[in-house]
């Protein structure tokens, strides 16, 4: 099989990851690296590396990760949709649901394939968590709820902790609920600035199912979780811990018209399958799916700008006071 001549775009934190990922997987070469810093370029001397994106293309690519800042990657996003280069978009894919819309919109007219690295779902727990959900092991969806804290990076510079962090979770709960989200309220504070660096906010599902969202960028430990309330207890995947737990619901009955509730059964911790790291099997996917693969595990464009879409409406909330549609701000897809 071909090989697939791969370049990144943007050198920090995420652009150094996903080249390192490159360089190790088979069936993949790394010919290529952007960054329009000179150190950031200089500490990659055995990749060539380019200022200017557009002599890069010349190389010519079979797909291109964009891992630069958020504000950044509809331009070159553009330029990938216009030179038929299919790309792995770092999320957010763009700071609003427009320019997230119109990357969808150049990407489909162009007729090139493209994908959001949104890798919480690679996650290996979260991963079992959705294949559990999926197969219905736990019985009915009730709630989410998803908390996800830490001192901030001091790299985020052009958005706040909704469009970094937040997103990510308004991702995972459509995602593990298999629904959209139609509406969200919120609040944020500006604490150390200029963004918002705390949020919390609910988003309800369609079908009614309710999500709840904490997100900080002021808490000295860091904390990735998301609790998926089922009929049959709650499951606890742990992101940072690396486990899946499950605290059984024993079945109170209802009596005499009383509230049925819920009582505690024994936590248990569930055997997750060996997975390899989140970039890694995102790149797998990308290396199979450019090779003919059908087209899963990848989130896709649509659902990149669906989820800024909602963080969007979950600032304009915050903003306002008011509980905010999501669905409206959608272009009807064909
Ligand atoms: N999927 C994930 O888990 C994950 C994790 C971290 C960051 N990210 C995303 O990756 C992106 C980058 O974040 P980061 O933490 O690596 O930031 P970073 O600040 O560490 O790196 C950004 C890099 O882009 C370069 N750059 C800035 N503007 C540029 C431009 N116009 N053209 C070319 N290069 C430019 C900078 O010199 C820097 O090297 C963001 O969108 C972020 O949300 C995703």
């Amino acid at each position: 099989m071909n090989t697939l001549r791969t370049a990144v775009i943007g050198l920090g934190w995420a652009g150094t990851v996903h080249a390192r990922t490159l360089a190790a997987l088979p069936g993949i070469e790394l010919v290529a690296l952007a960054d329009l810093d000179p150190a950031r370029r200089a500490s990659h001397p055995d990749v060539p590396t380019f200022t200017d994106v557009e002599a890069m293309l010349r190389l010519g690519l079979d797909y291109c990760v964009i891992a630069t800042p958020s504000t950044t990657h509809e331009h070159y996003a553009l330029a990938l949709a216009a030179a038929g280069v299919p790309a792995l978009i770092e999320k957010p894919l763009a700071p609003t649901g427009a320019a997230a819309w119109r990357i969808h919109e150049a990407f489909t007219q162009a007729g090139v394939f493209a994908a959001v690295g949104h890798t919480e779902r690679h996650q290996a727990p979260i991963t079992e968590l959705a294949r559990l959900l999926n197969i219905g092991r736990f019985g009915e969806l009730w709630q989410l709820t998803t908390c996800r804290q830490g001192p901030y990076s001091g790299r985020i510079l052009d958005v706040g902790v909704v469009l970094d962090l937040l997103v990510h979770d308004v991702d995972l709960v459509s995602w593990l609920a298999g629904e959209p989200i139609e509406s969200v309220t919120a609040s944020t504070r500006v604490l150390a600035g200029p963004y918002e660096d705390t949020a919390t906010a609910t988003t309800m599902l369609r079908g009614g199912l309710l999500a709840h969202h904490h997100a900080d960028w002021i808490s000295p430990f860091k904390q990735r979780i998301v609790q998926a309330h089922t009929a049959a207890g709650v499951l606890i995947a742990d992101t940072v811990a690396g486990t899946l737990t499950h605290h059984p619901n024993t079945a109170r009955p209802a009596a005499s018209g009383a509230f049925p509730g819920v009582a505690p059964g024994d936590a248990y911790a569930i055997t997750l399958a060996e997975r390899a790291a989140p970039f890694t099997v995102q790149h797998q996917l990308m290396r199979d799916v450019l090779r003919g693969a059908p087209v899963s595990g990848l989130v896709t464009l649509a659902e990149g700008a669906a989820a800024v879409t909602a963080t969007e409406a979950l600032l304009t909330s915050a903003a306002t006071g008011l509980a905010t549609p999501v669905a409206a701000r959608q272009p009807a897809l064909t």
